[in-house]
């Protein structure tokens, strides 16, 4: 019998990790069928005219703040997965410093239902690993977890930050689930100290919080997490990467083979130290936007393969909440899900790097680190349906109120740029068709962790976790 695709998209120009060409594509219960010459697809319920545009494998943002539940005023799922549908993203993982916090299966089950219910693009859903959830590890696996969080320092939400020691053993109770541990690289001891210092002095400006918060806060933590990760065989994952100096104990830690991956958001690559007087407080974010050097060392570390990702830490706060007088009053974070892929397709545009290089940052290897590719990632017969539809010539200007999240602020507002997606496909579907968002497909996303195939965990010193010793000691006391 003769298959019938659902959608067959024509004449565009279909773009991977190695290259570009000129393909059709073939799509049928979600999932692609074929890809090549016009004349070689099966015939189709409906055809898309890409005449002129780029398909990218829709972007992976494993790095967003969707607020649900909890904060209704800065973001809903409907609306964080909205604004990240129109963005060209079609996965996005959900940090779990919403309320209640994401540490008990029955907690991550209720969100995992409300998310269901919402979503406009697929998701994953982290939980959070701290003193009082790992007793609870497996259970939030076994739930349905993307992986794990942990908090090395404080930030919006002020979940506790593990010492040492906790960190060690939630480490130890995550490495046998092969699960990858996202961390906050921040130490909390130093800039709490420090900040304290700044703010008993009178200090409040915008610019203070970058000296509350200087580059050893984030070397030390990753150089810490590097440590403990090599100890336990624990994944690893460095999120938000914004100086050149943590670049030195990521890299060191690749070279002594840790299962160790670093993001970077736009913020780091594009804004600096000299936008503080333009922006006040709303470029208020942790780890802080810095000095202007840090950029060329970032933008290099995404090309030699030490930063695998680009995420946006899309961290949405209302107006007020923005603009307080004193910094230190001022919630950090701002959104990006929805201008991820048009800040950077414009400085691809600009010859910073290539289009595979973006669609290998953007989607293939999150897809690989989390135990999604070749499903997601990728276009290419078999995989997800999952298609960001683009225009790389068009030409505006992003306006913080046009874009589709609850939150209407950030530090991008006026800013050019080049490059629009057109049409969003989540796993065969229309999400976003001509800028127009498609009627129905709220609740059309689902959670990735079905899919998720981590490889075998390699857990290590396994004889000496804390599990073990005091095993072992139970059993000598009992002889
Ligand atoms: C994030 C938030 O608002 O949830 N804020 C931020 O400044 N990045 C938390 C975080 O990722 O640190
Ligand atoms: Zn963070
Ligand atoms: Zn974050």
């Amino acid at each position: 019998m003769e298959t019938i695709a659902d959608l067959v998209i024509h004449n565009g120009t279909v773009v991977s990790a190695d290259t570009t060409y000129a393909a059709s594509i073939a799509i049928k219960d979600g999932v692609i069928i074929a890809i090549g010459n016009a004349k070689t697809m099966p015939s189709a319920k409906e055809t898309l005219d890409a005449n002129g545009l780029h398909l990218l494998p829709g972007a992976i943002d494993d790095h967003v703040h969707f607020r649900d539940p909890g904060y209704p005023h800065k973001e809903d799922f409907a609306s964080g997965t909205l604004a990240a549908a129109f963005g060209g993203v079609t996965t996005i993982f959900d940090m779990p410093n919403t309320l209640p916090t994401v540490d008990s299966g029955e907690v991550l089950a209720a969100k995992l239902e409300m998310a269901a219910q919402k979503a406009h693009v697929d998701f994953g859903l982290y939980a959070v690993l701290g003193a009082t959830s790992i007793e609870r590890v497996p259970e939030l696996v076994d739930v349905g977890a993307i992986g794990f969080k942990l908090y090395m320092g404080n930030t919006f939400g002020r979940i506790p930050s593990p010492s040492t020691g906790e960190m060690l053993e939630g480490f130890e109770a995550v490495a046998p689930t092969g699960k990858r541990i996202s961390l906050h690289a921040e130490t909390n001891s130093i800039m709490e100290r420090r900040e304290g210092k700044l703010r008993a002095a009178g200090y409040s400006a915008a610019l203070d919080h970058l000296a509350a918060r200087p580059e050893v806060v984030a070397i030390e933590a990753v150089a810490r997490a590097a440590i403990l990760a090599e100890w336990t065989g624990a994944r690893i994952n460095i999120l938000h990467i914004s100086s050149a100096g943590e670049l030195r104990p990521l890299r060191e830690a690749k070279a002594r083979g840790v299962d160790i991956t670093g993001e970077t958001c736009p913020h780091y690559l594009m804004l600096s130290s000299e936008d503080y007087a333009r922006c006040s407080g709303v470029i208020r974010v942790n780890p802080p936007v810095r000095e202007a050097r840090n950029q060329e060392p970032l933008w290099a570390a995404l090309l030699d393969g030490t930063i695998d990702v680009i995420a946006t830490d899309h961290a949405p706060h209302s107006q007020e909440e923005k603009t307080r007088n004193d910094i230190w009053t001022v919630d950090a974070g701002f959104l990006g899900v929805e201008i991820q892929m048009p800040l950077m397709l414009t400085e691809i545009a600009r010859g910073r790097a290539s289009i595979c290089d973006y669609v290998r940052w953007s989607a293939v290897n999150p897809a690989k680190i989390w135990g999604l590719y070749p499903r997601k990632g990728v276009l290419q017969v078999g995989a997800d349906a999952d298609i960001a539809i683009v225009d790389l010539k068009r030409n505006w200007t992003i306006k913080d109120t046009e874009l589709h999240s609850t939150s209407k602020i950030s530090p991008w507002d006026g800013r050019k740029v080049q490059g629009l997606p057109i049409h969003t496909i989540v796993r065969g579907r229309f999400v976003v068709k001509d800028r127009t968002l498609q009627a129905g497909t709220r609740g059309w996303g689902r959670s990735v962790h079905s899919i998720q195939n981590m490889p075998k965990p390699v857990p290590l010193n396994v004889d000496q976790t804390t599990a073990a010793v005091l095993q072992k000691t139970f059993h000598q006391a009992s002889a």
